[in-house]
């Protein structure tokens, strides 16, 4: 059964917007390191068992399945959410990335890994690190008199000195510390003395227990400006000249393991005299070793980086503070000397993908108190307030150090990363699907499903991955059964700039023996992303995916899919991917929704962006739907209103955003359906992206379809007398064959 008739949208969208508000539980083997843009693998799991099985899709779903032999390929593999869910239901597959970072973690995701020999080996790294570091996470509750209890975060404030009298100055711009959602009070730093005081009415403050200043939750940093509280003197910030910003340790966030139980809330506490020992002596034991592991790299510029170049941030070095590098360097260290190979790689990986915690860029939550790593958003936004992480991590419960099967205590250490990976192992090993029946989340076990290349008794399957450009991608004609993939959304996500930031440790660490890590970074003028900084512009992104498409299409089997996902808030960037469709000599027989991002994420939150992808299916030959084929500005919002009354009936009614996107994705399918015959391959990129401009505006301007789905589709979507009968039922007049 072809993707466009066994698709089931609302099924799948419920699935995919379930899985994305928590995607590790969905899909544990996103722990393995963290990679940008993930789709869900619910998504992935739907489209194949869509075109490849014969049962209805929500029955085919949570039953084990196998597809021995069938060749799926991934041009833009990035973290591997495809492939996994091809390979898990027994499918050969092959995939390729530019960036040599994304075929280590899918191999680190595919390859078997031995769980207890690397428990041993992760039990012994902690244990290392903690007689050699440990004493560094520790502090005194001032609260109860207890000693060295440990911390779960240092809190740092960027600082200034003023240009006037030379005093520093403590760039706050705010002064709450913590809100009471989490705690029961709200925590607000003192201005005048530091203290933290804990009150009841953030608006209404009062003066600070201590010194009697007034308390407020408002800081003096604003828009890059801040008056000296000594002199007065007005100075503007950031100083790139003067290098890396220093920061000032002004808060601790620790754990009391012998008081939890009775105490409310969480424990803060203003630095004492032997924190600040602690710091000292980190810096100074840092600064006696010759790292081995630490990149001296400097950081290249770039669409992102460049923001760490206007506060001063040169090399990838300074992006940490003394105790970071030297726990970091530690930590290195202990890992290169493991024997097993495939432990140590697994150990390698998740110190790269610890990194994103342990650096001075990452900030901390005040409402959910925890800390936010560095990636939280597709960039490197440089906060004032910065959070640093127990390197260690922290076990719940009175001596539970040790103790594996304890759970850990706030985010970003080492304990948290290596028992998320050991978890994305063993769903490796047993994969499972999660059911809800009503509020009730059942696990599904999928005997006979498993990740990886080869296991006793079962037919070995093939994996083949290559870090390499797409566009240079060599298959054999007529080979694959389906090309799944999601490609860069043209400026979307800088993946080289910001997996730099990972790769400058990982490849100190292994070595340059793995595929692509003889290259000094990930960057590669190859890369399909539009960027400003590398003067890739639209053209170029449209002719680079135009070449991996035709290439795909060459390797597909007559009328096989190429499915893949896309968004973007510019129409502009969805005439590539029609250019490139055609150029492959392709269909679009199907353009359909489905959410593929979290709502809440701080990428997307307030930006008015969309998180609804569409699925474009494209084909050589095969047949598409009548009801999709809108000739009027009425009938193409009729489409949408199908859409999104079929994700309203999943749980998202669509945003503005939302319906942008649905919008332009029809608008490509259809923009390709009529530039299909006498599609002029040799013309210049730059003339076909005006033809299929020019093609997608004759239902109208784009804003004004958007404007008039505002008050009409979204408001009341149409009753969709189909949607009862579909998918179950195909009706042969509704098949329009190409
Ligand atoms: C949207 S991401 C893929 C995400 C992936 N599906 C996942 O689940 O994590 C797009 C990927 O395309 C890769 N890429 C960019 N240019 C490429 C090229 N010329 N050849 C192959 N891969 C490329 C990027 O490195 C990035 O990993």
């Amino acid at each position: 059964m072809p993707i466009e008739h066994a698709f089931d949208v609302p099924f799948v969208a419920a699935l995919a917007l379930k899985e994305k508000q928590i995607q590790q539980n969905y899909r544990p083997i996103i722990a393995v390191h963290k990679w940008f843009a993930r789709r869900p693998g619910t998504l992935f799991r739907a489209l194949l068992l869509s075109e490849l099985g014969q049962e209805r899709l929500a029955d085919a779903f949570y039953r084990p399945q196998a597809f021995p032999g069938v060749q799926i390929a991934d041009p833009f593999m990035g973290g591997g959410t495809p492939l996994i869910e091809a390979n898990r239901i027994g499918c050969d597959v092959q995939g390729f990335d530019i960036n040599p970072m994304s075929a280590w973690i899918v191999r680190e995701e595919i390859e078997h890994l031995d769980l207890g020999a690397y428990a041993t080996a992760a039990l012994a790294l902690t244990e290392a690190l903690t007689a050699s570091v440990g004493r560094l996470y520790r502090t005194d509750c001032p609260l109860y008199g207890d000693r060295d209890v440990p911390v779960k975060y240092f809190l740092w404030v960027k600082t200034l000195a003023c240009a006037g009298c030379g005093g520093s100055i403590d760039l706050f711009p705010g002064y709450l510390l913590a809100e009471n959602k989490r705690h029961p009070k709200n925590v607000l730093i003192c201005p005048g003395c530091g203290d933290l005081n804990e009150v009841d009415d953030r608006k209404h403050p009062g003066c600070c227990a201590s010194c009697g200043t007034a308390l407020t939750s408002v800081g003096p940093a604003r828009r890059n400006r801040i008056d000296c509280p000594d002199c007065g003197h007005a100075n503007s910030y950031p100083r790139p000249q003067a290098g890396p910003p220093p920061h000032r340790l002004f808060a601790i966030e620790y754990y009391n393991p012998a008081r939890k139980a009775r105490h409310r809330g969480r424990f803060f506490k203003k630095p004492d005299a032997s924190d600040l020992a602690r710091v000292a002596e980190a810096a100074a034991r840092f600064e006696a070793l010759c790292p081995d592991f630490v990149p001296p790299e400097p950081i290249p510029p770039g669409d992102e980086t460049d923001r760490l170049h206007r506060w001063g941030y040169r090399d990838y070095r300074d992006l940490f503070n003394a105790r970071q590098l030297l726990a970091l360097e530690l930590s290195c260290r202990e890992i290169a000397a493991i024997g097993d190979e495939r432990v140590r790689h697994a150990l390698a990986t998740n110190l790269s993908d610890l990194l994103r915690y342990q650096n001075m860029l990452c900030r901390y939550d005040t409402m959910a108190l925890k800390s936010l790593d560095i990636f939280s958003v597709h960039g490197f936004p440089v906060g004032l307030v910065q959070c640093e992480s127990n390197v260690l991590g922290i076990r719940n419960g009175h001596g539970a150090e040790g103790r594996l099967d304890a759970p850990a205590v706030g985010s970003g250490g080492w304990i948290n990363i290596i028992d998320k990976y050991a978890k994305a192992k063993r769903w490796c090993d047993a994969p499972f699907e999660i059911r809800h029946h009503g509020t009730r989340k059942v696990q599904v076990a999928m005997p006979g499903e498993w990740i990886g290349e080869q296991r006793k008794g079962a037919p070995r399957r093939a994996v083949r991955l290559s870090c390499s450009s797409a566009t240079l991608a060599d298959l054999p004609p007529a080979s694959l059964d389906a090309v799944l993939t999601d490609p860069p959304y043209f400026g979307n996500v800088q993946y080289a700039e910001l997996m730099d930031f990972c790769y400058m440790w990982l490849r100190r660490l292994v070595g340059h023996a793995a595929e692509g890590f003889d290259r000094a970074s990930t960057h590669s003028p190859m890369e399909l992303t539009g960027n400003v900084t590398q003067q890739r512009g639209l053209a170029s992104f449209a002719v680079g995916l135009a070449s991996v498409y035709s290439r795909m299409a060459d390797a597909l089997k007559p009328g096989a899919p190429l499915a893949f996902t896309y968004h973007h808030n510019r129409i502009e960037a969805y005439y590539a991917v029609a250019a490139a469709i055609l150029d492959a000599g392709l269909v679009c027989s199907a353009s359909l929704p489905c959410p593929a991002e979290m709502s809440g994420s701080i990428h997307i939150h307030g930006t008015g962006s969309s998180i609804i992808d569409t699925v474009f299916v494209c084909r050589s030959t095969g047949a598409t739907r009548r009801r999709w084929l809108f000739e009027t500005p009425d009938e193409l919002a009729g489409v949408i209103a199908a859409d999104i009354a079929d994700l309203t009936a999943a749980g998202r009614k669509p945003t503005l955003g939302d319906s942008r996107c649905i919008a332009f994705g029809h608008l490509t399918r259809m923009a390709i359906w009529h530039l299909r015959h006498g599609w002029d391959r040799s013309l210049a990129m730059p003339e076909k992206l005006a033809r299929v401009a020019e093609a997608t505006a004759q239902w109208g301007a784009q804003d004004a379809i958007v404007a008039d789905l505002k008050t009409q589709a979204i408001a009341e979507p149409p009753p969709l007398p189909y949607l009862t009968a579909w998918p179950d039922q195909q009706e042969d007049d509704d098949a329009v064959p190409f």
